[in-house]
């Protein structure tokens, strides 16, 4: 019972002291080279300080560790809050990521309560680390810290001495999984191994094999409502331990089947956000979820989306995608990312603006975004901030 609330991040590539509340479901909308894309990777860099192979993730996203930090400041560390609700009560998770070391200098988790308000149950500072085994009686483990490690100190311990709220909120992060790189080229291959679905799309059939039948079962029915002449998804295994994913259709009393290598970008994005979807309860986030979609397929996968038991965060930078979005949802969920003239990206609830509030009155949120001249949101943008 994790749910990611807020995250501040410091100096990581465009954004900086940027602030963002996420809800059951997050829609972020804004112009190309705003930051987008940016604030998923950040997502995902926080969810790696958790699995404790900064190495290994800069390796996948092909990036130097000298990327992730803001060009346009001259700060050292990259800094970090993320704000957990873990059974209605509310948590601080704060840390220090040094890029030159890979790993998080300072690190806290505060409980924030009725009484005391603010109760420090895990801290890392000048190498030697605290840790509150029962959050009950205050039971504590501290030490100095001998071992190397990347990220998160918490990556390196054994969930069996972490206190109920770590553990969990420590799996949810892990389990967050970021769409931002997918690639339908990645999604058409043959895979051997992983029981998770890579960064960019790999080892798809892979990740579809370890599924339960019932797991398979309900994707199927949900590639149907897309699909009606979808018989089957399969996935044919060969020698040497390869996989790969097939597609029976049938018309009238005929079968037919394709190899993933020959279908289309749209129908492989789908199956990829639709198995995700079966993952273990966590934050998931789909970079320009409309891609390759057909436009009548959007409605179904916005509310499958909208519907699962996740947490979920879609971008897109099509603004009719949010008419279909309840109003209601939409006031919360929607947030306009947007680049300062300095070159910072910032992130408002759209509907937060007055002048936007006041057109959801009259029209879908997606018309409401098409009508604003966003030069002119901007300024207002701008005022309001004086005003606070
Ligand atoms: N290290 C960095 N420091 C500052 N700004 C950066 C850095 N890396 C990328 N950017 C900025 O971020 C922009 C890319 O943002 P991106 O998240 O891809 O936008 P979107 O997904 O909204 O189109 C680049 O155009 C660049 O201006
Ligand atoms: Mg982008």
């Amino acid at each position: 019972m994790v749910e990611f609330a807020t995250l501040r991040i410091d100096n990581f590539k465009s954004l900086e002291r940027f602030d963002i509340g996420f809800s059951k479901f997050t829609c972020l909308i804004g112009l190309n080279s705003s930051g987008k894309s940016t604030v998923l990777q950040a997502i995902d860099f926080v969810s790696q300080q958790m699995h404790g192979d900064i190495t290994g993730w800069l390796g996948d996203r092909n990036w130097e560790v000298k990327e992730l930090k803001s060009k346009l400041t001259d700060k050292r560390l990259i800094e970090i809050t993320v704000a957990f609700v873990y059974h209605e009560d509310i948590y601080e998770w704060n840390l220090k990521f040094n890029p030159v070391l890979k790993k998080c200098t300072y690190e806290n988790i505060v409980k924030y309560g009725p009484f005391p308000i603010i109760k420090n149950i895990f801290e890392v500072k000048d190498s030697k680390y605290m840790i509150m085994k029962d959050l009950e009686t205050d039971e504590k483990l501290t030490g100095d810290i001998i071992q190397d490690y990347e990220g998160s100190f918490l990556a390196s311990l054994k969930n069996e001495f972490l206190p109920l709220p770590i553990k969990e909120f420590k799996i949810y992060i892990q389990n967050i999984y970021s769409l931002d790189l997918i690639s339908p080229q990645e999604l058409r291959k043959r895979s051997r191994v992983g029981s998770k679905l890579g960064l960019s799309g790999a080892n798809l059939s892979a990740f579809l094999n370890t599924f339960t039948e019932e797991q398979k079962d309900k994707m199927l029915q949900q590639l149907q409502k897309c699909y009606p002449n979808l018989d089957a998804l399969e996935i044919k295994k060969s020698k040497g331990g390869w996989s790969r994913l097939e597609l029976v259709e049938k018309f009238g009393d005929k079968k037919m089947s394709n190899e993933a290598k020959y279908l289309n970008d749209g129908i492989l994005r789908l199956i990829a956000i639709l198995a995700q979807l079966q993952s273990q309860k966590s934050f998931l986030l789909f970079d320009e979820i409309e891609n390759g979609i057909n436009a009548e397929l959007i409605e179904y996968l916005m509310d499958t989306l909208i519907a699962s038991k996740h947490q979920v965060m879609i971008t897109t930078h099509s603004p009719m995608i949010l008419n279909y979005i309840d109003d209601d949802i939409a006031m919360k969920s929607v947030k306009y990312i947007y680049k300062t003239k300095e070159g910072f990206t910032k992130s408002i609830p759209l509907f937060d603006i007055p002048s936007m509030q006041e057109k959801l009155e009259m029209m879908g949120a997606g018309s409401a975004y098409v009508d604003t001249n966003l030069d002119k949101l901007l300024e207002e943008i701008e005022t309001l901030k004086v005003e606070e």
